[in-house]
């Protein structure tokens, strides 16, 4: 018998091929991206379909995204939302937002899904500002430096008992420990945070782990 394959590839492939199958609105997003010229930095569908399944678990109606890209990791969330919920998804670059847009155009999730573009730190403070009605979960995958400020934001603007997560939260912290960087940090104000029951899970990306941090603000 030939050696068992235990990389992270293989194991996200019978994942994926099982229980985390992409719609074909996933893929037309994914190819929209490619011919866009847009950095492979999205979610894998595996870690995609994780964030769908936790907003269902939690019965969200509203969910903020910090960091939309072309609208991948947004489809795997809006899709969980019920036909009243909303996502709000913040991005800095227009032309980012541009084609998250259009794919969410045409999964037909543009009456859920709202891109606000402009550095996510001043919507978020736009939003608490104007008092904004609370979300049911946030996702931080913005630049990784200002993950403690998103943090901060977020925990003002979801409700008690609602998920805060963060992606990439585990290669950085792990794999050059003396380094500094933003999700290590995040990773240390969530763990000590009084409000905040919260795990890393590591999850499969390409043929490696990645990190989402699952953080309960509690009630
Ligand atoms: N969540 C996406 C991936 C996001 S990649 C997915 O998995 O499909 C990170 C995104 O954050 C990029 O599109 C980048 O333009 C955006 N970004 C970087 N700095 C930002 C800032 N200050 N405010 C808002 N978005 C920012
Ligand atoms: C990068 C950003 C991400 O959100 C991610 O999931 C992977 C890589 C990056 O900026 O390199
Ligand atoms: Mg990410």
């Amino acid at each position: 018998m030939s050696d068992p394959d235990r990389s992270a590839r293989n194991y996200d492939a019978y994942i994926t091929g099982l229980i985390a199958r992409e719609e074909p609105t996933h893929q037309e997003t994914r190819e929209a991206m490619l011919r866009s010229g847009l950095p492979q930095i999205a979610v894998s569908a595996s870690e995609g379909k994780l964030l769908h399944v936790l907003a269902l678990a939690i019965g969200a109606r509203r969910i903020l995204e910090i960091g939309t890209l072309g609208g991948y990791s947004g489809a795997w969330l809006a899709t969980a939302l019920p036909d009243d919920g909303k996502l709000i998804t913040l991005e800095l670059n227009e032309r980012h937002a541009e084609v998250a847009r259009a794919s969410f155009d045409a999964a037909g999730l543009a009456a859920k899904a709202e891109v606000r573009v402009g550095p996510a730190l001043a919507s978020l403070d736009a939003m608490i500002a104007a008092g904004e009605a609370p979300f049911d979960l946030a996702f931080i995958d913005a630049d990784k430096d200002g993950y403690v400020d998103y943090l901060e934001r977020a925990l003002a603007l979801v409700r008690r008992g609602g998920l805060i997560l963060a992606d990439n939260t585990l290669p950085d912290a792990v794999l050059d420990p003396s380094a500094d960087s933003g999700a290590k940090r995040l990773n240390a104000v969530a763990a000590a945070h009084p409000e905040l029951t919260s795990i890393i899970v590591p999850v499969l990306r390409g043929d490696g782990l990645d990190g989402l941090l699952i953080a309960v603000k509690r009630a």
